[in-house]
């Protein structure tokens, strides 16, 4: 593989319905690098992988997520909302993977039996509603996994991701071995190429920040971070930065960018 990592940005996306597992896996037979996710954590302490805080979006459910338990979230459907969930032939009933609450125990169950290398980018929502909650049992179940320190040999890599440099600051201090992204939809003022908070050496800008300042991702590359840029979907913007040289590509079409990126 010569190029920038290909992400699934909440899987295959744009095809099936977001944090699903059958996004997941179409996204893994499209032959994308590694998967992306967002995770919370229910009334009762499960880390689930849902991006909104409500759950009108992207199930047949009302309210906010922390409100609920797994088991009421189990019994919701997360896949009818979107068009790609409907069965190819009516007479077939839908895949249960494309309707089912995906945990990330069982993302990474998912992708500890995909027999094959892959990156898992965790990003933790909220970091201060649950005040370091999210981070702490993300820790616990990485470590569970062995993920938080994995052997050479391992081929599952996870790298967590934020928003909120307390967040990254909660995440280093719990597991220093893992890398961690700090993600930026603006630039902020403190922010100095070569000096991101608390050991981060990977930048996450937006693509709308990168299409704004055309010198951000070759500053930040040579001040020695490496840069994944999300959510990357048009062929534009796919080409305006693999020629810009990014190390990671976050998208909700993974088939689409690696067939640009060649
Ligand atoms: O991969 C980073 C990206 O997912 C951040 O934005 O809102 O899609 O979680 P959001
Ligand atoms: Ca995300």
């Amino acid at each position: 593989m010569s190029g920038p990592l290909v992400f699934a940005h909440r899987g295959s996306s744009a095809a099936l319905p977001e944090h699903t597992l059958a996004a997941y896996l179409r996204a893994l037979e499209e032959g994308a690098d590694g998967l992306e996710c967002d995770v919370r954590l229910t009334r009762d302490g499960h880390l689930v992988c849902v991006h909104d805080r409500r759950l009108d979006r992207t199930s047949n459910g009302r309210g906010r997520v922390s409100t609920r338990t797994l088991a009421e979230l189990d019994a919701l459907d997360f896949g009818s909302w979107h068009p790609g969930c409907g069965p190819l032939d009516a007479d077939e009933p839908v895949d249960p993977a494309r309707t089912r609450l995906l945990t990330l125990e069982r993302l990474l169950d998912a992708v500890r039996e995909a027999g094959r290398p892959v990156r898992l980018l965790v990003e933790t929502k909220h970091p201060t509603r649950y005040g370091g909650n999210v981070e702490r049992r993300l820790v616990e179940m990485l470590r569970r996994y062995g993920l938080t320190e994995p052997g050479p040999d391992d081929p599952v890599r996870v790298t967590v991701m934020s928003f909120s440099p307390l967040a990254v600051r909660r995440t280093r201090e719990l597991a220093p071995a893992l890398p961690t992204v700090l993600l930026l939809d603006t630039l902020p003022g403190w922010l100095r190429p070569g000096r991101l908070p608390f050991g981060t050496r990977i930048a996450g800008p937006g693509i709308a920040l990168v299409r704004a300042r055309p010198r951000l991702v070759p500053a930040l590359r040579s001040a020695g971070h490496q840069v994944y840029v999300w959510t990357v979907n048009e062929p534009d913007d796919l080409d305006l930065v693999l020629s810009a040289g990014v190390d990671g590509i976050i998208t909700d079409r993974p088939a689409l960018a690696l067939a640009r990126r060649g």
